[in-house]
């Protein structure tokens, strides 16, 4: 009998000894990383940014992030994470970003130091906390392909020089002749440091490559697969009851108030708020323009003005967003998804806009007229697509002389 008992013992102690095995090989299937990347994780745009130099195992969502980025893209190699070598003019002059605000500045900032890296091949470094708040706001790690000052100056041996110089000590970047100076007396050894002051937009480098630099921001998977999920519930909604309806289009529109009331008054003092009026001319303009029928998706952070002003005196129009300026990665891929967008101001929704962009598509800003110009109207001036409208709902694209102003060379 006891005799027999052992047996069963060692039995359960042998199968459970394979099921082990067989655990660990399907976990192993399933999160296995194929060497190429593994051998390339600093150099490739693949790499997750390394917080001490290697991957944090069990953050599952960025091992399937990674393979799916070497599905769409192969394997790119990223010469940013590659180590400096000092006296090299250009080759040794960093390009970065002091960083203050919300996701709108933060990404602004981003893609400025980007396209003037791309731009002037300069080598482009940010903060890590900027890159943190850009991971935590939504946007896959693998996408930012810009290392951290503190992790280059940490791999590559810099003795802080990389830290410190961030902090105190870079060539700030007021107007467009600060950086022309800078590039006309390259470093000839050691390093140079060139940084964008706070709240950086540098349109006039980032329009000429604006469908590229979308590839710097991608959303997260779990964002934009929520969000065609809403958007399909959306036109279910919308097309009940409609017979022989064509497939609508969506247009993400955004309404911005509350803190960017005052910001305007400050910084623009002459030009109007956007009122209802803008948004709804503009929402009837689009119509008259796209052969299809329209669901506009409105985003805001003053959903309750959004919900009384537009939402509820319409029925072409659903306010599905979260709002949620904490996690505004759900209202973002709906941005990113929707056919056209809609907006008057501020660099959130000029982000929405971004993601959404592609041939074929319109962009409708605001013009707050009386001389104003915002930021958002020099890239509206500068994209095919892209309309400048003020509340009368007369199109004032013309009235703003395009240049080309970019400087080659
Ligand atoms: C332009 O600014 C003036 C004040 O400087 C204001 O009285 C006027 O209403 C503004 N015009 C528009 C169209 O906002
Ligand atoms: C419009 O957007 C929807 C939802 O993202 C997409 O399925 C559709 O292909 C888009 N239509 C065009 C013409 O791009």
């Amino acid at each position: 009998m006891l005799c027999r008992s052992k047996h069963i013992a060692a039995l359960l102690v042998i199968s459970g000894f394979f099921y082990l095995i067989f655990l660990w090989e399907k976990f192993r299937k399933d999160f296995y990383i194929p060497p190429p990347f593994e051998e390339c994780l600093d150099s490739c745009i693949v790499s997750t940014q390394p917080v001490d130099g290697e991957i944090e195992h069990g953050r599952i969502q960025d091992l399937l992030d990674l393979r799916e980025v070497v599905a769409h893209n192969g394997v790119r190699s990223n010469p940013w994470k590659e180590c400096p070598v000092p006296g090299r003019g250009r080759e040794s002059t960093f390009i970065t970003a002091q960083v203050i605000g919300r996701l709108g500045n933060v990404v602004w900032s981003y893609l400025s130091v980007v396209a003037t890296a791309k731009q002037y091949k300069l080598r482009p470094v940010i903060d890590k906390a900027s890159i943190d708040f850009l991971k935590k706001m939504g946007f896959k790690e693998s996408s930012l392909r810009v290392p951290s000052v503190e992790w280059l100056d940490r791999k590559c041996g810099m003795n802080g020089w990389l830290v410190r110089t961030y902090a105190d000590g870079a060539v700030v970047l007021n107007e467009k002749r600060d950086l022309f100076l800078s590039l006309e007396q390259p470093p000839t050894e050691g390093y140079a440091m060139l940084s964008y002051h706070y709240y950086a937009s540098n349109a006039e480098e980032i329009i000429p490559i604006w469908s590229d630099i979308r590839k710097e921001l991608v959303l997260r998977d779990k964002y934009t697969l929520n969000a065609r999920r809403s958007l399909d519930e959306m036109k279910k909604k919308h097309l009940k009851g409609l017979v022989g309806s064509v497939d609508p289009e969506f247009v993400g529109l955004h309404v911005r108030r509350t803190d960017y009331l005052r910001h305007l008054s400050i910084v623009h003092p002459n030009g109007m708020v956007a009122s209802p009026k803008y948004y709804h001319t503009a929402m009837d303009w689009l119509k008259k323009q796209v052969d299809r029928s329209l669901i506009f998706i409105v985003i805001s952070d003053d959903p309750k003005w959004a919900e009384t002003e537009i939402v509820d005196r319409r029925s072409d129009a659903y306010l599905p967003g979260s709002g949620d300026i904490y996690d505004p990665g759900l209202d973002l891929a709906l941005f990113a998804a929707c056919n056209h967008t809609i907006f008057a101001y501020g660099t959130f929704a000029l982000t929405g806009a971004l993601l959404a962009s592609r041939p074929g598509s319109f962009t409708v800003v605001f013009d707050p007229l009386n001389g104003t110009i915002t930021k958002e109207m020099e890239y509206a001036s500068n994209l095919p697509g892209w309309r400048i409208m003020d509340e009368d709902g007369n199109l004032n694209y013309d009235r703003f002389e395009i240049k080309f102003r970019y400087a080659y060379g």
